[in-house]
Protein backbone atom coordinates (compact mmCIF):
# COMPACT_ATOMS: atom_id res chain seq x y z
CA UNK A 1 0.00 0.00 0.00
CA UNK A 2 1.11 2.95 -0.85
CA UNK A 3 2.23 5.50 2.13
CA UNK A 4 0.75 8.76 1.79
CA UNK A 5 2.34 12.10 3.62
CA UNK A 6 -0.55 13.99 5.09
CA UNK A 7 -0.61 17.75 4.68
CA UNK A 8 -2.63 19.63 7.53
CA UNK A 9 -2.69 23.34 5.92
CA UNK A 10 -4.44 26.22 7.22
CA UNK A 11 -6.29 28.71 5.00
CA UNK A 12 -7.05 31.87 7.19
CA UNK A 13 -8.89 33.26 4.55
CA UNK A 14 -9.89 37.07 4.86
CA UNK A 15 -7.92 37.11 8.52
CA UNK A 16 -4.95 38.43 9.83
CA UNK A 17 -3.08 41.72 10.31
CA UNK A 18 0.58 42.73 10.35
CA UNK A 19 0.16 40.92 14.43
CA UNK A 20 -0.78 37.44 13.47
CA UNK A 21 2.55 37.00 12.40
CA UNK A 22 3.11 36.08 15.72
CA UNK A 23 0.76 33.39 15.49
CA UNK A 24 3.02 31.92 12.50
CA UNK A 25 5.93 32.43 14.82
CA UNK A 26 4.27 30.50 17.82
CA UNK A 27 2.93 27.55 15.81
CA UNK A 28 6.21 27.06 14.24
CA UNK A 29 7.54 27.05 17.60
CA UNK A 30 4.98 24.29 18.33
CA UNK A 31 6.04 22.59 15.25
CA UNK A 32 9.70 22.68 15.81
CA UNK A 33 9.79 21.30 18.96
CA UNK A 34 7.79 18.31 17.78
CA UNK A 35 10.22 17.27 15.01
CA UNK A 36 11.35 15.17 13.45
CA UNK A 37 7.80 15.63 11.16
CA UNK A 38 6.02 13.23 9.33
CA UNK A 39 3.37 15.23 7.95
CA UNK A 40 3.64 18.38 5.73
CA UNK A 41 2.15 21.47 7.59
CA UNK A 42 1.00 24.45 5.58
CA UNK A 43 -0.15 28.14 6.32
CA UNK A 44 -2.00 30.14 3.59
CA UNK A 45 -2.53 34.22 4.66
CA UNK A 46 -3.64 36.53 2.87
CA UNK A 47 -1.34 37.44 0.44
CA UNK A 48 -0.27 40.94 1.93
CA UNK A 49 1.18 38.87 4.31
CA UNK A 50 3.19 35.49 2.44
CA UNK A 51 6.15 38.12 1.74
CA UNK A 52 6.89 38.47 5.82
CA UNK A 53 6.00 34.97 6.82
CA UNK A 54 7.65 33.78 4.23
CA UNK A 55 10.71 35.33 6.02
CA UNK A 56 10.00 34.92 9.17
CA UNK A 57 9.59 31.48 8.47
CA UNK A 58 12.80 31.20 6.12
CA UNK A 59 14.79 27.91 7.01
CA UNK A 60 11.51 26.31 8.97
CA UNK A 61 9.83 23.00 7.90
CA UNK A 62 6.30 25.19 7.80
CA UNK A 63 5.53 25.59 4.24
CA UNK A 64 3.31 28.64 2.78
CA UNK A 65 0.29 29.24 0.29
CA UNK A 66 -1.16 31.41 -0.94
CA UNK A 67 -5.16 31.89 -1.74
CA UNK A 68 -6.64 31.82 -5.39
CA UNK A 69 -4.91 33.69 -8.23
CA UNK A 70 -5.55 35.57 -11.78
CA UNK A 71 -4.94 32.56 -15.03
CA UNK A 72 -2.93 34.72 -16.75
CA UNK A 73 0.71 35.04 -15.54
CA UNK A 74 0.81 39.22 -16.05
CA UNK A 75 -1.04 41.56 -17.34
CA UNK A 76 -4.42 44.30 -17.28
CA UNK A 77 -6.23 42.56 -15.04
CA UNK A 78 -6.02 45.33 -11.77
CA UNK A 79 -6.69 44.13 -8.27
CA UNK A 80 -5.29 40.47 -9.07
CA UNK A 81 -2.48 38.18 -8.39
CA UNK A 82 -0.97 35.79 -10.51
CA UNK A 83 0.29 32.60 -9.54
CA UNK A 84 4.23 33.95 -10.78
CA UNK A 85 3.85 36.54 -7.91
CA UNK A 86 2.32 34.63 -5.16
CA UNK A 87 5.34 32.01 -5.86
CA UNK A 88 7.43 35.04 -6.05
CA UNK A 89 6.00 36.22 -3.20
CA UNK A 90 6.89 32.80 -1.17
CA UNK A 91 3.73 30.46 -1.87
CA UNK A 92 4.80 26.73 -2.41
CA UNK A 93 0.74 26.19 -3.24
CA UNK A 94 -2.40 27.88 -3.75
CA UNK A 95 -5.91 27.23 -2.90
CA UNK A 96 -8.40 27.16 -6.04
CA UNK A 97 -11.66 26.58 -5.96
CA UNK A 98 -12.92 27.12 -2.49
CA UNK A 99 -16.65 27.46 -2.46
CA UNK A 100 -16.28 30.76 -0.77
CA UNK A 101 -14.96 32.00 -4.34
CA UNK A 102 -17.45 29.96 -5.73
CA UNK A 103 -20.17 31.70 -4.34
CA UNK A 104 -18.81 35.28 -4.08
CA UNK A 105 -17.31 35.24 -7.48
CA UNK A 106 -18.83 32.61 -9.51
CA UNK A 107 -16.45 31.14 -10.52
CA UNK A 108 -17.03 27.62 -12.66
CA UNK A 109 -15.34 24.78 -12.64
CA UNK A 110 -13.62 25.66 -15.75
CA UNK A 111 -12.22 28.93 -14.35
CA UNK A 112 -10.51 26.62 -11.26
CA UNK A 113 -8.95 24.55 -13.63
CA UNK A 114 -7.29 27.49 -15.57
CA UNK A 115 -5.98 28.61 -11.89
CA UNK A 116 -5.21 24.95 -11.21
CA UNK A 117 -3.32 25.10 -14.55
CA UNK A 118 -1.95 28.89 -13.57
CA UNK A 119 -0.69 26.96 -10.17
CA UNK A 120 1.13 24.31 -12.02
CA UNK A 121 2.77 26.39 -14.76
CA UNK A 122 4.08 28.71 -11.79
CA UNK A 123 5.90 24.92 -10.53
CA UNK A 124 2.85 25.47 -6.97
CA UNK A 125 1.14 22.66 -6.07
CA UNK A 126 -2.63 23.34 -6.67
CA UNK A 127 -4.88 22.41 -3.79
CA UNK A 128 -7.97 22.15 -5.94
CA UNK A 129 -11.46 22.65 -3.06
CA UNK A 130 -14.49 20.78 -4.23
CA UNK A 131 -17.76 20.01 -2.17
CA UNK A 132 -21.28 19.66 -2.32
CA UNK A 133 -23.92 21.87 -1.32
CA UNK A 134 -27.03 20.56 1.97
CA UNK A 135 -29.52 20.43 -1.03
CA UNK A 136 -27.28 18.71 -3.02
CA UNK A 137 -26.66 16.15 0.09
CA UNK A 138 -30.28 16.00 0.96
CA UNK A 139 -31.38 15.67 -2.73
CA UNK A 140 -28.84 12.85 -3.19
CA UNK A 141 -26.34 14.01 -5.35
CA UNK A 142 -23.60 14.42 -3.60
CA UNK A 143 -21.26 12.23 -5.38
CA UNK A 144 -22.70 12.94 -8.75
CA UNK A 145 -21.36 16.99 -8.21
CA UNK A 146 -18.50 15.96 -6.29
CA UNK A 147 -17.36 13.97 -9.28
CA UNK A 148 -18.26 17.01 -11.54
CA UNK A 149 -16.18 19.49 -10.50
CA UNK A 150 -13.42 16.76 -10.04
CA UNK A 151 -13.80 16.31 -13.46
CA UNK A 152 -14.22 20.11 -14.68
CA UNK A 153 -11.96 21.59 -12.05
CA UNK A 154 -8.43 19.08 -12.45
CA UNK A 155 -5.86 20.22 -15.23
CA UNK A 156 -4.83 17.44 -17.36
CA UNK A 157 -1.30 16.97 -16.29
CA UNK A 158 -2.45 16.62 -12.63
CA UNK A 159 0.02 14.43 -10.57
CA UNK A 160 0.60 13.66 -6.91
CA UNK A 161 3.80 15.74 -6.48
CA UNK A 162 1.44 18.90 -7.94
CA UNK A 163 -2.17 18.57 -7.23
CA UNK A 164 -4.20 18.13 -3.83
CA UNK A 165 -7.55 17.37 -3.72
CA UNK A 166 -9.72 18.90 -0.95
CA UNK A 167 -13.05 17.72 0.22
CA UNK A 168 -15.15 20.95 1.71
CA UNK A 169 -18.99 20.48 1.72
CA UNK A 170 -20.44 23.57 1.67
CA UNK A 171 -22.66 23.09 4.84
CA UNK A 172 -20.06 22.04 6.46
CA UNK A 173 -17.97 25.13 6.35
CA UNK A 174 -17.93 27.30 9.63
CA UNK A 175 -20.65 25.43 10.76
CA UNK A 176 -19.45 23.31 13.36
CA UNK A 177 -20.68 20.61 11.15
CA UNK A 178 -19.30 17.62 9.69
CA UNK A 179 -20.14 14.81 7.72
CA UNK A 180 -20.45 11.11 9.52
CA UNK A 181 -16.75 9.11 8.83
CA UNK A 182 -19.09 7.06 7.01
CA UNK A 183 -19.97 9.46 4.73
CA UNK A 184 -16.24 11.11 4.90
CA UNK A 185 -15.28 7.59 3.72
CA UNK A 186 -17.79 7.52 1.56
CA UNK A 187 -16.72 10.68 -0.54
CA UNK A 188 -12.87 10.17 -0.47
CA UNK A 189 -12.98 6.87 -1.69
CA UNK A 190 -15.24 8.02 -4.65
CA UNK A 191 -12.36 10.51 -5.15
CA UNK A 192 -9.74 7.80 -5.20
CA UNK A 193 -11.99 5.73 -7.45
CA UNK A 194 -12.17 9.08 -9.73
CA UNK A 195 -9.00 10.15 -9.79
CA UNK A 196 -7.40 7.00 -11.00
CA UNK A 197 -9.93 6.62 -13.95
CA UNK A 198 -8.88 10.05 -14.94
CA UNK A 199 -5.03 10.02 -14.00
CA UNK A 200 -3.94 6.70 -13.63
CA UNK A 201 -3.77 4.62 -10.82
CA UNK A 202 -0.36 5.13 -9.94
CA UNK A 203 -0.92 8.84 -9.56
CA UNK A 204 -4.44 8.56 -8.05
CA UNK A 205 -2.80 6.54 -4.94
CA UNK A 206 -0.44 8.90 -4.14
CA UNK A 207 -2.28 11.85 -4.37
CA UNK A 208 -3.38 13.40 -1.48
CA UNK A 209 -7.48 13.79 -0.55
CA UNK A 210 -7.66 16.13 2.45
CA UNK A 211 -11.25 16.79 3.93
CA UNK A 212 -12.22 20.33 4.93
CA UNK A 213 -15.18 21.78 7.36
CA UNK A 214 -15.27 22.31 10.81
CA UNK A 215 -11.76 20.56 11.48
CA UNK A 216 -11.25 20.81 14.84
CA UNK A 217 -9.05 19.54 17.72
CA UNK A 218 -11.90 17.28 19.46
CA UNK A 219 -12.74 15.86 15.54
CA UNK A 220 -8.99 15.49 14.31
CA UNK A 221 -7.92 12.56 15.14
CA UNK A 222 -11.76 11.19 13.71
CA UNK A 223 -11.21 12.35 10.45
CA UNK A 224 -7.80 11.08 10.22
CA UNK A 225 -8.83 7.90 10.73
CA UNK A 226 -10.74 7.56 8.12
CA UNK A 227 -9.66 5.54 4.85
CA UNK A 228 -8.22 8.10 2.40
CA UNK A 229 -8.30 11.17 4.51
CA UNK A 230 -4.98 12.42 4.11
CA UNK A 231 -5.04 15.43 6.10
CA UNK A 232 -7.09 18.55 6.22
CA UNK A 233 -7.82 21.97 5.24
CA UNK A 234 -8.67 23.91 8.53
CA UNK A 235 -10.18 27.36 8.46
CA UNK A 236 -10.96 28.83 11.66
CA UNK A 237 -9.07 26.53 14.03
CA UNK A 238 -6.26 27.58 11.99
CA UNK A 239 -6.04 31.12 13.01
CA UNK A 240 -4.55 31.11 16.29
CA UNK A 241 -1.32 28.45 17.41
CA UNK A 242 -3.54 27.33 20.49
CA UNK A 243 -6.20 25.56 18.16
CA UNK A 244 -4.14 24.84 15.08
CA UNK A 245 -1.36 23.04 17.27
CA UNK A 246 -3.99 20.01 18.80
CA UNK A 247 -5.02 19.69 15.07
CA UNK A 248 -1.69 18.78 13.84
CA UNK A 249 -0.68 16.77 17.05
CA UNK A 250 -3.77 14.44 16.57
CA UNK A 251 -1.95 13.87 12.70
CA UNK A 252 1.03 13.87 14.32
CA UNK A 253 0.46 10.89 16.89
CA UNK A 254 -1.46 8.98 13.73
CA UNK A 255 1.62 9.11 12.15
CA UNK A 256 3.28 7.92 14.93
CA UNK A 257 1.14 4.78 15.51
P1 LIG B 1 -13.59 25.92 8.54
O1 LIG B 1 -13.17 26.27 7.04
O2 LIG B 1 -12.53 25.02 9.10
O3 LIG B 1 -13.64 27.27 9.24
O4 LIG B 1 -14.92 25.25 8.49
C1 LIG B 1 -12.56 25.32 6.22
C2 LIG B 1 -12.31 25.91 4.87
O5 LIG B 1 -13.15 26.67 4.37
O6 LIG B 1 -11.25 25.65 4.25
Amino acid sequence: MTVIRPLVAGNWKMNGLKAALDEAQTLYERVAAAEPLAIDIMVCPPATLLMAMAGALADTELLLGGQDCHPEPKGAHTGDLSAEMLADAGAQALIVGHSERRRDHAETDALVQAKARAAHRAGLTAIICLGETKSERDAGQTLERVDEQLQGSLPENSQASNTVVAYEPVWAIGTGLTPTPAEVAEVHGFIRSRLAARIGSAQAERMRIIYGGSVNADNAAALMAVDNVDGALVGGASLKADDFFPIISAYLRRRAT
